[in-house]
């Protein structure tokens, strides 16, 4: 039988109520195919952090290093600057398993109605790869004269050889994979004057080694724009940390709701455990009523799974998400409905145990 030990760190807010909807949909499938998975909680957040005056404890990235794959739900909440918690959890996590990769695939399901006219199922197809662990993202800079009108902030971009590369080449891999071939590279080489021409620079040697790779290279303020108007247009979009991060907010914001979106963090080499979380955050505004949206959750566990080797459990619960929202009658509020987190997590299980 194959076993698994999956750390799961449910977070703050909504990052609460959507993790026991994945691992109710996780368990489902485990059962029907003999496959076990354990958990170990973790209740590391901006709670613990009141308590204690840090998000994990100490040691608590060696804690993790043991496990198979982390589940987690969202980490930010009012009471403690955003900084302070996303640099004392999720960013810190990223970094020290090199979870290099960012994965944050994008499509319009049967059944949700996209904000962009006319779009339908199909129209929207793409992965955001997005780098993860350098870039724009870094603690590097700080702050001179301070308390003066001659007060100066600096914040360090840093991008390595090394990280430009393997972000690109696991982009370009996906991409001669795909049917399309089809590779958008996100810069602002116009405006950034030595980070974005030198990942321009990276994309134009990395693209010698894929010829069948169609690429094309726009900066990140036409791309936005582009996206918004024909987002058929793309394939695979390769991205700084920044970059990726705006561009994998608004492509599931063109397919009816963000809240459906995953996000592997992923350590290709497996050297380390990957992380497996929804590309949205904590909710504040909604938390505690039971209507958030579990999907973007379980698609997450879903490809928790593929990266583990069970590619059978990913397409099952695929398809158990595609079945229930085509049928349209167990949504949450984001994608026009009126049901709960509990009865959307249940329909997915009753869907999935219908269809085998
Ligand atoms: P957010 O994604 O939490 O919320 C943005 C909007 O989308 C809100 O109106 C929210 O109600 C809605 N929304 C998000 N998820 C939803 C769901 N599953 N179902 C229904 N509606 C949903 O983004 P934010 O407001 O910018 O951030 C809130 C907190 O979360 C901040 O502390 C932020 O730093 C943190 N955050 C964490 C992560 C993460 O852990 N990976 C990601 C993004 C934001
Ligand atoms: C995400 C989030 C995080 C990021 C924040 C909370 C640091 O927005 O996972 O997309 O920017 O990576
Ligand atoms: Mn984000």
């Amino acid at each position: 039988m194959k076993e698994f030990n999956i750390a799961v760190i449910p977070g703050d807010g909504i990052g609460m109520e959507v993790i026991p909807e994945g691992i109710k949909v996780l368990d489902t499938v485990a059962e029907m195919q003999g496959i076990r998975l354990n958990y170990t909680h973790f209740d590391w957040s901006c709670e613990t952090y009141h308590r204690t005056g840090r998000m994990m404890p100490e040691g608590g990235l060696e804690q993790l290093q043991a496990f198979d794959a982390i589940f987690l739900g969202a980490v930010g909440f009012p009471g403690v600057p955003d900084h302070i918690s996303l640099w004392g959890l999720l960013l810190p996590i990223r970094r020290a398993f090199d979870q290099y990769v960012n994965l944050r695939p994008v499509r319009l399901f049967e059944g949700l109605q996209s904000p962009l006219a006319g779009k339908k199922e199909g129209d929207i197809d793409f992965y955001v790869v997005r780098e993860n662990v350098e870039g724009e993202y870094s603690n590097i800079g700080g702050i001179q004269y301070e308390g003066t009108d001659d007060e100066i902030v600096s914040q360090q971009s840093i991008f390595t050889r090394k990280g430009t590369d393997r972000i690109l080449r696991y982009a370009f891999e996906l991409a001669q994979s795909r049917d399309k071939k089809h590779l958008s590279s996100a810069t602002k080489s116009n405006g950034l004057f030595h980070s974005m021409p030198y990942w321009d620079s990276r994309v134009e040697a990395m693209a010698q080694q894929y010829p069948e790779v169609k690429v094309d290279q726009y900066h990140i303020d036409i791309f936005t724009a582009n996206l918004v108007r024909m987002p058929e247009h793309y394939d695979v979009i390769v991205g700084s940390n920044l970059f990726g991060d705006i561009l994998s907010d608004l492509g599931p914001a063109c397919t009816g709701t963000i809240a459906i979106a995953p996000s592997a963090n992923i350590n290709p080499d497996h050297r380390f455990p990957s992380m497996f979380e929804p590309v949205h955050g904590s909710a504040p505004d909604i938390a505690g009523q039971n209507i958030a949206n579990p999907i973007g959750t379980v698609w997450a566990a879903a490809m928790m799974m593929q990266h583990l080797g069970c590619d059978d459990m990913h397409d099952t619960i695929m398809q158990g998400i595609e079945d229930v929202i085509r049928n349209g009658d167990s949504l949450t509020r984001d994608m026009g409905g009126t049901a709960s987190t509990q009865a959307l997590g249940d329909a997915l299980v009753k869907a999935i145990a219908a269809a085998h």
